[in-house]
């Protein structure tokens, strides 16, 4: 049941207002005149879950979940009401409405001012404002700048209300969020999916010259998983959903819930649309010739959620190139695809582990630029934040042939370049040396730091920070921090790292990409060294420190 408010006025509310100021909505008020850009609201997680709505003019404008503060809030959420501004809305909420007179609205988000520099805020990884975010969704470059959709929860840190969020960057390294793209509406929730340019208009979307920005997304509600289109003609800042979604609706064909995560793109030899999809055990593929009326061709099972397919030159030839079909845990198989089928050749392989997961690439990179870049979410949380997830770092993949066949590599891409600057560069290092020289580090929250280590006397090595081994490199088990790794030349006794800490976070790349993991940081609170390489007799043959800038600015 839904209870409007007004509801009846305590001393206490009528006294918050007083001491707060004019811009709170009073227990009397059920309806706000939108003057300011935000509606900032209080959230504490020991508060169950309600439902609230907002409505203007009596039509619903939005309902989503909330745990409304009815004490002291652990941090607070907003509205962006940027698009409502002179409208009067009326809010209800079905759960313990005490916090309803908190609510306010003002040209500022509570805690602005600290805003991207919060003690556990990684500085050159992409998080949001509020809320929670999961899975890269609609990763596109377009008109000099890119796209970064996310699944967002903007009212809590936790998993709910599942929409699109929305970023952008002229070089990936620093962001602007925009208003969220996606949001829930009456058919469900807003899951995974992708986004492409319409050039030759195939769906009729686009205006004149501006063609349209089309996003295909799974839309989930608690009967089925179904898939939908919007499109927009403001470069992904205001959308319209299609009036004849559902696309796809195969729950019975699968006798599933589970298909979802649509990943469309151009398909340029046959030129039709590829649609990969997950369905129950696999991935299937579907075409199209206009984005809305779409075709099974085939299915590949083996694969769970949130598929990639793209094909990249093998050691940079282009005239030599493979496919790589790809799952969300990271996943792949290398194969061949001629537009409707996906033939596996070898697989399943692995290139990174940890707590990436649902990562996609960038898809209508310029001719000038083709490089295939992927980004993942970090399933890493930030102590007392009131934000949760991350963006792993973009990494450049490529094919690589190795001894053990073509395998993906991944690496930061070179945008990143511009937040590091050199410390100090050595070589030939006895450990003692090389951790006298991390005492250069000017702070432990933020730096690179690239070593080659060599065993001698030792099995194993690696290096730790604050008592956690973020490297460590068993080599009598061929192990790294837990996986299996056997460099190209199996005969080595070498390990090259570039390692990438941030406040909460580390992110390894071994031997050039080869393998590459991250890992949420746990500093041992008994830990008697900051930073420092360990390993019987190990020599650190290069070693270089990097300090990091924060993209925040
Ligand atoms: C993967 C996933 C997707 C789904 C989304 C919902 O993390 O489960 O399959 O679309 O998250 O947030």
């Amino acid at each position: 049941m839904t209870i409007d408010i007004p509801m009846k006025p305590t001393f206490r509310f009528v006294a918050l207002a007083l001491l707060l100021g004019s811009h709170l909505l009073s227990a009397q008020d059920h309806s706000i005149k939108i003057t300011k850009r935000y509606l900032n609201l209080p959230v504490s997680q020991a508060e169950n879950r309600g439902t609230m709505q907002f409505r203007v003019n009596g039509k619903l404008e939005r309902s989503f979940k909330i745990r409304l503060a009815s004490g002291n809030p652990d941090y607070w959420v907003f509205c962006d009401m940027g698009a409502l501004q002179g409208q009067t809305i009326t809010i209800s909420y079905d759960g313990k409405a005490d916090g309803l007179p908190k609510i306010s609205q003002d040209d500022h988000i509570v805690g602005e001012d600290s805003m991207y520099h919060e003690r556990n805020r990684p500085q050159y990884h992409f998080t949001t404002r509020r809320g929670w975010i999961n899975d890269p969704n609609g990763l596109i470059f377009y008109e000099g700048e890119y796209h970064l959709f996310y699944q967002h929860n903007p009212y809590e840190r936790e998993w709910e209300n599942m929409s699109w969020g929305h970023a952008v960057s002229k070089d990936m390294v620093h962001w602007q969020e925009l208003p969220t793209a996606l949001s829930p509406d009456s058919m469900g929730t807003m899951f995974s999916g992708s986004t492409v340019i319409d050039y030759e208009n195939t769906a009729g979307f686009n205006k004149g010259n501006t063609p349209a920005m089309v996003a295909f997304f799974t839309v989930d509600n608690p009967e089925k998983q179904v898939q939908c289109m919007a499109y927009s003609l403001d470069k992904g800042r205001t959308w319209t959903k299609y009036s004849k979604n559902p696309l796809i609706d195969s729950k019975a064909k699968w006798n599933s819930k589970d298909t979802r995560d649509p990943r469309v793109f151009w398909y340029k030899p046959s030129k039709h649309w590829v649609m990969v999809l997950n369905e129950r055990d696999g991935h299937s593929v579907y075409t199209s010739g206009n984005l809305k009326d779409w075709q099974f061709q085939s299915h590949l099972t083996g694969f769970w959620e949130c598929p990639d397919l793209f094909e990249l030159p093998v050691d940079g030839n282009k005239s030599k190139t493979k496919w790589v079909m790809y799952g969300a845990s990271a996943s792949y198989m290398i194969g061949s695809f001629d537009g409707k089928t996906f033939k596996p050749e070898s697989g399943k392989h692995y290139y990174t582990t940890g707590s990436i997961y649902a990562a996609q690439t960038f898809t209508n990179m310029p001719e000038t630029d083709p490089r295939r870049i992927q980004i993942g979410w970090g399933r890493v949380s930030h102590a007392g934040m009131p934000f949760n997830g991350m963006m792993l770092l973009p990494t450049e993949l490529q094919l690589r042939t190795t001894k053990d066949g073509i395998r993906l590599t991944s690496r930061p891409v070179k945008e990143m370049e511009q937040l590091f600057s050199s410390i100090g560069k050595w070589s030939s290092l006895t450990e003692a040396e090389a951790n006298a020289k991390l005492q250069s580090l000017p702070s432990p929250d933020q730096f690179r730091i690239k070593a080659t280590i060599k065993l001698s006397h030792a099995t194993s090595a690696g290096l730790s920070l604050f008592g956690q081994r973020i490297l460590d490199y068993d080599m009598n088990s061929n192990l790294i921090n837990g996986v299996f790794y056997s460099p190209e030349d199996m005969t080595s006794m070498e390990i090259t790292a570039d390692i990438y800490v941030d406040r909460t976070t580390v992110e390894v790349f071994i031997d050039h990409g080869a393998y590459s993991y991250s890992l949420q940081r746990k500093p041992d609170a008994q830990a008697k060294e900051t930073l420092n390489f360990w390993g019987n007799r190990i020599e650190v043959k290069n070693l270089e420190i990097y300090n990091a800038e924060s993209a925040w600015k």
